[in-house]
């Protein structure tokens, strides 16, 4: 008989962190905004604009200006982090630009920008996919014209085994056999993807089941993201 699998944490492989939390529309000075939450990982995004962008030399006649930027609070982990940027910051906010732009329908807005500002309050791994959900939400409540939201979640695999939503000991200092593989991606809610990222190593065969498992978990994002949508609209 094989041994079960077991995560440090006692969930199963395809078990995603709890709670599960979003709520909309928590900062009253921002156009739109969210918070959301997966486990110990806690994300808040804020939306201002559409603006006109300036300086002017960075105006797109042809389309408007999504700009992210990811910042993690420097009481977000335990070993306190230097606040300002950083090339991961830099990084992430790129990516999350790119994970949230095929649902914007940005040629709306010529010469603006529509700024998003994303601060990860607690952060005990999948940051960035926390920033991402929250981020649509916000985007959402703002009245942007979007296609859908999107919703982001990583899975990856432990030595050999196929995991959903890595934490922080899973995603830094797992060490067995092959070591850990973190792979966060985005979804529009009819499961395309619009982000993946390979943080480690993994066979073609198993990158195709880590994205179902995924696409799965994100259906299940989806739900708490519109529930939360819906309830500010109620208001
Ligand atoms: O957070 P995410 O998984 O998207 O990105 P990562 O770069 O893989 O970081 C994983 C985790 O490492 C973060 O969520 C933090 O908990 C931790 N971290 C940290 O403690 N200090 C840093 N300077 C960067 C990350």
């Amino acid at each position: 008989m094989t041994k079960e699998f077991k995560r440090n944490s006692g969930r199963k492989p395809e078990e995603m962190r709890t709670p599960i939390k979003a709520e909309v529309g928590i900062i009253p000075n921002a156009d739109g905004s969210a918070m959301f939450q997966v486990g110990k990982t806690i994300a808040y995004a804020s939306v201002f604009g559409p603006k006109k962008m300036h300086p002017q030399h960075l105006q797109n006649p042809a389309k408007g200006t999504l700009r992210c930027t990811y910042n993690m609070l420097s009481f977000s982990v335990n070993d306190r982090i230097r606040p300002g940027p950083s090339r991961r910051s830099t990084e992430i906010s790129k990516i999350t630009e790119w994970a949230l732009e095929p649902v914007l329908m940005i040629d709306n807005y010529p010469n603006m920008v529509i700024d998003v500002h994303i601060n990860i309050i607690q952060a005990d791994a999948g940051t960035r996919c926390a920033g991402i959900n929250a981020a649509a939400m916000a985007l959402a409540h703002a009245g942007i014209p979007m296609k859908s939201i999107v919703s982001s979640v990583a899975a990856g695999k432990l030595d050999k085994t196929l995991v959903l939503d890595l934490d922080k000991y899973e995603d830094s200092e797992y060490d067995e056999g092959e070591g850990s593989t973190d792979i966060p991606m985005t979804f529009t809610p009819d499961g395309r993807l619009t982000h993946i990222q390979v943080d480690g190593k993994i066979t073609g065969k198993q990158l195709k089941e880590a994205v179902e498992l995924a696409r799965k978990a994100a259906k299940e994002i989806y739900e708490v993201q519109k529930k939360a949508l819906k309830e500010i609209g109620e208001e």
